[in-house]
């Protein structure tokens, strides 16, 4: 292999720079060229790729986002798209692909180098950690530690008016960054799209007396719905005698400077998926797994997302909220 090719697709992570910045210098290590498409997906649609050098990645690794910019691509969904992508890939010698992102980015590429394309590895990346094979994803500790500051902060007000305050976090299919956050940020409800708690269900606990108090936090995955929170607060209101306010965190749980984790882990998986791509492996994702980091098959249709197993963290949050 003398050519490889990196990309970041879906929602950006922070941690993907670090990431990207170990391909490219494990890459000129062992003396491969290195490339990188802007855009994602959509960057490989457009041929829009470059020689991606050591000093280029210079002075990125502790800043969020991702430095080659991100897409969803729905381009990519078509075969003739996908036909020119591997046409041209083979037309510029590039035999193994890097693709940092999600689940879909990585079924991509599998379909891509199914259909002729290049062999290729993933390293996870999304903030909601939902990613089967790998008990982590680049990004998941920068967000948490970012939404917590927030709660911290709601704490105070929280307080200090008497207030109930509803926190939205994101997650579409998972709790993990819920959970987390609310255990260590000390919320007394936590609801995930996993176990899902009706509204009438909630009020319930809330007026219960042995559970009442004159501020508190509910922490709410924002699951397919960004946003519910609103409406959650909406029909309590009705149900219970308190006062609420609602805070959405929404996208700033994406950005900022990534932990020293999200820094580690995307160096370590980026060196791992260029030693792999050297070692001739293909459709595989960098993972960590029982706290070692290895390689996992691409997460197949059958189960396509990862998701909180049991509900013993939330039966944590609910003694701790006692
Ligand atoms: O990257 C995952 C995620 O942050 C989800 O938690 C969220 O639902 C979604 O992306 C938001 O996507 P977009 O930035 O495209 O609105």
């Amino acid at each position: 292999m003398k050519k490889i090719l990196l990309l970041t697709s879906g929602g950006d992570a922070p941690g993907m720079n670090a990431a990207i910045r170990a391909i490219v210098r494990t890459g000129y290590y062992h003396d491969l060229e290195v490339f990188a498409c802007h855009n994602g997906y959509q960057g490989l649609v457009d041929q829009d790729i470059f020689q991606i050098r050591r000093e280029n990645v210079a002075g990125i690794i502790q800043h969020g986002g991702t430095l080659l910019k991100s897409s969803r691509c729905q381009a990519f969904y078509k075969k003739d798209v996908r036909d020119k992508c591997c046409r041209f890939l083979k037309k510029k010698g590039i035999e193994g692909l890097v693709i940092i992102g999600g689940d879909g980015s990585f079924r991509a590429a599998a379909i891509l180098e199914s259909e002729g394309g290049s062999k290729s590895i993933g390293i996870p990346a999304t903030i909601d950690n939902d990613i089967v094979g790998t008990e982590y994803a680049i990004g998941f500790d920068t967000a948490r530690n970012t939404a917590l500051q927030a709660i911290d902060k709601i704490r105070d007000t929280a307080y200090s008016s008497n207030r109930y305050f509803v926190v939205e976090v994101m997650g579409r299919r998972a709790g993990f960054l819920a959970v987390d956050v609310a255990i260590a940020g000390g919320a007394e409800y936590i609801l995930t799209p996993e176990f899902p708690i009706s509204v009438g269900k909630l009020a319930k606990q809330i007026n219960a007396p042995r559970r009442q108090k004159q501020s508190l936090i509910i922490v709410v995955a924002e699951a397919d719905k960004p946003g519910r929170s609103m409406d959650i607060v909406k029909r309590l209101r009705k149900l219970t005698p308190f006062e609420y306010r609602v805070c959405v965190l929404g996208h700033i749980q994406r950005g900022g400077s990534p932990t020293v984790m999200d820094r580690e882990i995307g160096s370590r998986m980026g060196h791992l998926a260029v030693e792999a791509l050297l070692e001739g492996k293909t459709n595989a994702i960098t993972a960590i797994q029982d706290s070692h980091l290895t390689l996992a098959p691409f997460p197949g249709h059958e189960s396509p997302y990862r998701q909180l197993e049991n509900q013993d963290l939330l039966k944590l949050g609910e003694v701790l909220a006692t």
